[in-house]
C-alpha cells in the first residue's frame, strides 16, 4: 500500500524513474496522448533508458537500436508469452493458457505457427489466396466501362478480408450451393462488419476495460465465434494446415467448443487486423505517387504481361520467383510499414536482473517489470531514414533495384531498421505471408483497374489513438474511382 501511494524508489543501478504527479497513473495519459513524442522527450532529458509509471505497472524503455539485439537474447530473464497470452486470454475470452505455457500441449500449438506459415507450406497458402484474391475480384468486377466510386478503406477491407478469410477457413460450399453467390456475399459482408465492429474496441479492450462493458465489441466477436465453431468449419473445403492442425490440437486438450471458437477468432484477428491498414496504406500511398505509381505499373506489367494463364480457372498464376522478383512493390510495402507501424514489443522480467546495454551502460531490472521496445522511435528517426514522414516508394531499394539492407545511425551499420514484425522470439510468424499477400493484392489490382484516388491532393493521418497496438488505421476513408482495364486478358 505504501508502495501503491507513495510510488517506489528508484534503487542505486536502476534506469532513471519517472512516476509523474499521481500514484498508480503516473505517465499515462502523456504517453497515451503521443508516444512516439512522449518517449523522444524522455530519451532526450533520461537517456537510452529509463523506467515509466503507466497505468500502475513499471515499463523499463531501451530506445537505443544497437541495445534492441542484447533484449531478444535476454530469453531466460525476459518472458513475452506471459504477456500476450494473458492479454489474449482477457481480450479473446479463450481458456487461459497461461497456466499450460510451459506444457506439451501449449508448445506444440506454438509450434504450429512457424510450421504452417513458413518454409514450404507458405507457399501452398500464398497460392491459394491468389486464387481467392481472383475470385472476389473478378465477382466485382463489372464488365462495363464506367467509373465505380467507393471508399478505397472499404474497398481494401472488402477484398482483402474475404480473399484471406477463405485461404485460412476454407470455402463453405453446401452454404454457396444452397444460397449461391448473392447469399455468401452477405454472410462475409456480415463477418467483415463484425470484424471492424471488434477491431474498433481494441484500443479499450487493450487498456483493461472488461469486454463485458463493450456490448458491441462482445456481440461482434461471438457472431465471428459463432462462424467458426468446429462443428461449421467441419463443413469448410480446403482449410489452410494451420486452422486445421489447430482444430485438431485444439479437440486434444479438450477445451469447450465455444473456447476452441474464440481462439480462431482471436486468429483472424492476428491474420487481418494489421493486414487490412496495411494493404490500404499501400494502395494509397502507390496511387498518391506519381514516381510510385510508375515504377509499380511498370513492373507489374513486365512480370504479369503475356504470362499463360491457367486454363481451367481461367486465373493469373503468380510464381515464387516472379513474386520474389517484384522488388518495387517489395519496397512500397516496406515503405509503407515504417510509415504506419506503430507496435510496442513488451517483455516481463522473469527475474530481478542487469541488463547491460551495447554501450556498456548497465540496468538493474525488477522481477515482474515489463521492458518495452518502440520501433517507430527507429522508424521515424532522421539520421536513419531522411525526409522521414515522406513516402519514398524507392527508399528499400539500391542502386540495382535489389532490396536496400544498409541502414546506418552514428555511422554504425544497423540490425534492427525495421521492426512493423516485431523480432526475435515473438516475431511474427505470418511476416511473409502478409507481405506476399500485400504484393497479390497491388499487383492484381494494378493489373485488372485503372484507379484513381478521387481527391488526390487531400491528407490523409493515421489514427494515433491505435498508436502500441500495429498498423495504424486511416483515421477517415478516402474516395477511389475505379474501372475494369480493358486490355487484361492474358494470352
Ligand atoms: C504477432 C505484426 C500479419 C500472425 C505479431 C506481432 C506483430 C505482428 C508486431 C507481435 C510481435 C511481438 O510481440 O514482438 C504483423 C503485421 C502484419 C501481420 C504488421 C501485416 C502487415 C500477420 C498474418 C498472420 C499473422 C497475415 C497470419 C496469417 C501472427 C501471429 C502472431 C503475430 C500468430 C503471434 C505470434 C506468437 O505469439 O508467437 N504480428 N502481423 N500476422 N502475428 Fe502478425
Amino acid at each position: 500500500w505504501i508502495v501503491w501511494i507513495c510510488g517506489r524508489k528508484r534503487r542505486k543501478g536502476e534506469p532513471p524513474l519517472i512516476t509523474g504527479w499521481l500514484p498508480f497513473i503516473g505517465v499515462t495519459l502523456d504517453y497515451v496522448s503521443n508516444p512516439l513524442g512522449f518517449l523522444r522527450e524522455t530519451q532526450k532529458k533520461y537517456g537510452n533508458v529509463f523506467t515509466c509509471t503507466i497505468a500502475g505497472k513499471y515499463f523499463t524503455f531501451v530506445t537505443d537500436p544497437f541495445s534492441f539485439s542484447t533484449v531478444m537474447r535476454q530469453s531466460k530473464n525476459l518472458d513475452f508469452q506471459k504477456f500476450a497470452v494473458g492479454f489474449s486470454h482477457r481480450v479473446f475470452g479463450h481458456a487461459d493458457f497461461s497456466a499450460s505455457l510451459f506444457s506439451e500441449s501449449y508448445r506444440e500449438v506454438h509450434s504450429i505457427f512457424r510450421q504452417t506459415l513458413q518454409g514450404l507450406s507458405l507457399h501452398q497458402l500464398t497460392e491459394t489466396m491468389l486464387g481467392n484474391l481472383q475470385m472476389v475480384l473478378e465477382r466485382g468486377l463489372p464488365y462495363e466501362h464506367d467509373w465505380l466510386e467507393e471508399g478505397l478503406q472499404s474497398f481494401t477491407n472488402r477484398i482483402m478480408f474475404e480473399a484471406g478469410f477463405l485461404t485460412l477457413f476454407g470455402k463453405d460450399e453446401g452454404f454457396l450451393q444452397a444460397n449461391g453467390m448473392s447469399g455468401t456475399k452477405i454472410c462475409m459482408q456480415k463477418a467483415v462488419r463484425d470484424f471492424l465492429a471488434f477491431d474498433r474496441s481494441f484500443p479499450v479492450l487493450a487498456a483493461g476495460v472488461p469486454i463485458g462493458l463493450c456490448a458491441e465489441a462482445w456481440k461482434a466477436r461471438e457472431a465471428l465465434a459463432e462462424e467458426l465453431l468446429h462443428d461449421k468449419l467441419h463443413h469448410r473445403k480446403c482449410i489452410s494446415d494451420l486452422i486445421q492442425r489447430r482444430m485438431d490440437a485444439f479437440d486434444r486438450m479438450h477445451l469447450d467448443e465455444t473456447g476452441k471458437a474464440r481462439t480462431h477468432v482471436c486468429m483472424l484477428w492476428a491474420s487481418q487486423a494489421n493486414t487490412l491498414p496495411a494493404a490500404f496504406w499501400s494502395l494509397y500511398y502507390t496511387l498518391r505517387s506519381v514516381d510510385a505509381f510508375t515504377a509499380a505499373c511498370t513492373e507489374v506489367n513486365k512480370v504479369l504481361s503475356g504470362q499463360l494463364i491457367n486454363n481451367q480457372d481461367q486465373t493469373i498464376g503468380l510464381s515464387r520467383e516472379q513474386l520474389d522478383s517484384m522488388t518495387v512493390l517489395e519496397s512500397i510495402i516496406e515503405e509503407t510499414l515504417r510509415l504506419s507501424s506503430a507496435s510496442i514489443m513488451i517483455r516481463v522480467a522473469s527475474n530481478d536482473f542487469t541488463l547491460t546495454l551495447d554501450s556498456g551502460q548497465t540496468a538493474d531490472v525488477r522481477k515482474g517489470d515489463y521492458i518495452a521496445l518502440y520501433p517507430q522511435l527507429i522508424h521515424l528517426d532522421p539520421e536513419i531514414y531522411p525526409d522521414p514522414t515522406e513516402f519514398k516508394y524507392n527508399r528499400f531499394l539500391d542502386e540495382k533495384g535489389q532490396r536496400k539492407s544498409n541502414f546506418f545511425k552514428n555511422e554504425r551499420r544497423l540490425k534492427h531498421f525495421l521492426m512493423p514484425f516485431g523480432s526475435g522470439a515473438s516475431e511474427c510468424p505470418g511476416r511473409f505471408f502478409a507481405v506476399n499477400e500485400i504484393k497479390q493484392f497491388l499487383a492484381l489490382t494494378l493489373w485488372h483497374y485503372d484507379l484513381q484516388l478521387s481527391d488526390p491532393d487531400a491528407t490523409l493521418v493515421p489514427d494515433g489513438t491505435r498508436a502500441g497496438l500495429g498498423i495504424l488505421p486511416p483515421s477517415r476513408d478516402v474516395f477511389l474511382r475505379y474501372r475494369r482495364k480493358t486490355n487484361t486478358t492474358t494470352e
